[in-house]
Order: structure tokens, then sequence, then C-alpha cells
């Protein structure tokens, strides 16, 4: 267990992109209610991602964690919920498939709700309000009495991320995972991508191997695992008042948690020396995560790293890298030597969206499909280079068929940003663009495989 560290211990450092709740009184209401309420998830399950995390760190399975950039209130929806599960599954299994690796999946879902912004305020017009902060904070219409910070919007965010997590771990156990299933997964608007057309080849195979299993007495009835799978939740944990309601102490071992999902991560713009939200991870046993950008240096990545692993248990820290297309290959390998030099086991992970964020032309926020490949590419090459691991990705997307990223193999124009946009917050690779992002990365996981395969043998 951490010491000196109380749940609340993070309220005497230096907390950035928190809100200041004008009335106390309704903040410690909130409060106490979230504290009264069931843990979304058990310690128990923490501890066993955290296994699993073990096992990529290790380089013996591969790290899939994706989902919106910000969930909503409006589009809280069980179809939504659905479809991004769903191509989280196709994605998984591409992978599992090409790289013969485990995949470990965590949604970026069930608690995704706060956002960091780079300006407190927003102009319209020549009017100024607080900026929109996730729907756990404020509302997203440019409204003074909804720009408000609400505490009561935390209370009916754990209520979302309540029916999410149970519906999610519905069809994860249900019977909607099954490898069975492979064929239903796909979506029937993805019938123009080039990618569908392979997807469908490679469940072709793989119901044929079921079969072929089948008649020699493996089956989802012999065999549980061909008939569900482990879904994982995770956010960033931004909002501390929130997750500090949601920290309990397990009665197994009394160590604290945040009960809020299973794995939490501190974002770029919160990770520094003497940070609040760096002082409350260290003391929770989940598995964390911590993005690095280009603005990290080696020294200050290791400082947090003795700070939030002393002990050095693999599975507790993954580094989520998030550089740009054009600086990661210049950038990221003095972190990856640095980390490897001082013998710290963490997990490498590949967010290709964060620095790839451009305006187009038509004044839409978006993010060109290749950038993100070229980021990816390059985070290989560098873990190719350096004899480290490529041990998992990090996207934002969805199940949706949206055009918020330009680009594809079914081409989203600059022009056509605008007929479908409905992100709250980043731009999200559609169901079509994440298939074929999986399907990429299955190539280049493939060939880092045989690499090894050659380099053991
Ligand atoms: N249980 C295994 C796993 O989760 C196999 C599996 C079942 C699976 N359903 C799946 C794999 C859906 C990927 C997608 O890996
Ligand atoms: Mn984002």
């Amino acid at each position: 267990m951490a010491a000196n560290w109380q749940p609340d211990s993070w309220k005497e450092h230096k907390a950035l992109h928190i809100p200041e709740y004008g009335d106390a009184d309704a903040l410690a209401e909130a409060e106490r209610t979230l504290g009264s309420y069931p843990p979304l998830v058990f310690a128990g399950e923490a501890r066993n991602l955290k296994a699993d995390l073990a096992e990529v760190a290790a380089g013996k399975a591969f790290l899939l964690q994706g989902g919106d950039c910000a969930e909503s209130f409006a589009e809280f929806h069980p179809n939504n919920i659905r479809d991004t599960f769903r191509v989280i599954l196709q994605m998984a299994v591409v992978l599992t498939y090409a790289s013969k690796l485990p995949v470990v999946k965590v949604g970026r879902m069930a608690g995704q709700f706060a956002k960091p912004r780079s300006s407190p305020v927003e102009n319209v017009d020549g009017r100024e309000l607080p900026s929109y902060r996730g729907d756990i904070i404020n509302g997203i219409e440019f409204d003074a009495e909804l720009r408000e910070p609400d505490p009561q919007r935390m209370v009916r965010a754990y209520s979302q991320a309540a029916a999410t997590l149970n519906l999610l771990r519905a069809f994860s156990t249900g019977g909607y995972a099954n490898l069975q299933q492979v064929h239903g997964w796909t979506h029937d608007f993805m019938g123009r991508s080039p990618w569908a057309k392979k997807y469908a080849e490679m469940a072709d195979r793989i119901s044929e191997a079921l079969d072929f299993m089948e008649a020699c007495g493996i089956n989802p009835d012999t065999v549980p695992q061909l008939k569900a799978t482990q879904f994982y939740t995770s956010h960033e944990a931004l909002l501390l008042p929130y997750e500090q309601a949601m920290t309990r102490q397990d009665s197994l071992t009394g160590d604290w948690y945040d009960t809020s999902a299973h794995f939490l991560w501190i974002g770029d713009r919160t990770r520094f020396d003497g940070s609040a939200h760096v002082e409350y991870m260290r003391g929770i046993g989940n598995p964390i995560g911590m993005k690095c950008g280009p603005s990290l240096e080696p020294d200050a990545l290791i400082r947090m790293l003795d700070m939030l692993n002393p002990a050095r248990e693999p599975g507790r820290i993954t580094l989520i890298t998030r550089y740009g297309h054009d600086k990661i290959e210049a950038g990221l390998p003095k972190l990856v030597r640095a980390v490897k030099a001082e013998g710290h086991p963490v997990i490498w992970s590949c967010d290709p969206m964060h620095g790839n964020v451009i305006k187009a032309a038509s004044g839409y926020k978006t993010r060109p499909f290749e950038r993100i490949l070229s980021e990816v590419r390059g985070f290989f090459a560098v873990h190719r280079a350096e004899g480290t691991t490529a041990g998992g990705i990090h996207v934002e997307m969805t199940g949706q068929n949206v055009t918020e990223c330009t680009g594809g193999a079914v081409a989203i124009t600059d022009e056509a940003l605008g007929d479908r946009y409905h992100t709250h917050c980043d731009p999200r690779l559609n169901a079509a663009q994440s298939l074929e992002l999986a399907f990429t990365l299955a190539e280049m996981l493939n060939s880092e495989m045989a690499t090894r395969g050659r380099e053991a043998a």
C-alpha cells in the first residue's frame, strides 16, 4: 500500500482541469451519494486485468483499447453500446487470428466522460462562457446556465456507466461474443469496404476451424472460452472528486481501488511533477495508464514510474504514447531507452489519434486516416529498432457510421465531414476505418511475431 496516501490526499497537490463547483454543499451531497452506491467493478477484476496486462508486458499478449473520445448523455443508447462493442470484437478477432496472441480488450466506455480543455472559456460571436468539459461536468450547449459545473451530473454519469457496464457484461458473457457469431459482428453499412470482404473470408476460416473442432468434441459447451470474452472498462481519471467518491478499500487485501473502472489513465496535461492526478493514482491498486507526448523528458518519466510503480509490478503501468505521425520516430526512442535502462516493466501502447488532429478546410477538426496508420507504423519501427515490444493500441472509435476522420478505403473527404459529424469532442474512427486499422495492425504484428520467432530460433 502506498505510504502517506489517502483517497483525498490529492487535494494537497496542484490540481488542473478540475472545475470549481460554485455550490460546495451540492458537491458534498453528490460525493456522499456516490460514496454510498455500489462499486462498478471489483478489486479482483482489476487484479485480473493487471495479470492479463503482465502478459502483454512480457510480449505474450496484445492490448486493444478503444471507444469514444467522450461519452455523452445524449448518445446513451443500447444500440450505440452494442455497435461499438461489436467493432471491438471484430478488431480483436482480426488481431488474435493474425498474431496468434491473446488480445486484452479494454473499452474507453462506461465512464469516459470528463475532458481536459486547452482553454477554460469559449467565445462565440463575442460572448464568453466556460468551456464544455464533458457531460459529467457541464452541458455542451452554449448556454450560461448549462455551462455551470453541476455536481449532480456525476450521479447521472454513474448511473449511465452502471447501465453501460451491465450491458457490456451481458454482451461479453451472454452469447453475443460467442466465436460462432464471428460473421454476425459485421455492420451492414460496411458492405462497401473492401475490408468487410477480407473480414468475411477470415470469419469463414474461423468457422471452418470451429466446425472441425466441434467434430473433435471441442465446442462452446465443453470449452467455455469459445463462447465468452473478458471485456474491461477504462477512462481518464480526470475528475478526482468523482474518482475519490468511487474509491473503496478491498476487503480481501486492504488495498484501495478506484471502483469506477478496471483501468484508469492520467492524461498528458495532468502528469507533471507534484500533480494531484499523479498523487491520486499512486495510491490505487488498479492497473493504470499514462499518456506520453513530445513534452515528456526521460528523467521526468522515470520519476513518475518510480512514484507510480515503486514495486515494479508488471501490468501495473501502460505508457500510452501520442506523438504525431511526424514526431514519433524522433521523439519516442529516448523514452524507450530510458525505461529499458531502468528496468521498469511497462507496456508500450500507441495512441495514434491525439497527435494527429488538424483543422480541415471545411472548419471541422479531423484526423487523416493515413497519418493515423503512419504513426502506428512509426511506433512499430521504433520498438523493432530498440528491441522492445509494441504492446498495444489505444484508439478513439465508434461503431457508428460517422464521418469524422478523413480517408480510409471508403474515402471520407474534407467536404463529407459535415454529413455525420457527431462526436462530443475529438473525431473518431468509424466502424470501417477501425476494421481497416485492425487489418493493417495485424499485418505489422504478424511480421513482428515472425521476426521474434526467427530471433528465438
Ligand atoms: N475467449 C477468447 C478471447 O476472449 C476467445 C473469444 C471468444 C474471442 N469470443 C471472442 C476473441 C470474440 C475475440 C473476439 O480471446
Ligand atoms: Mn480525445
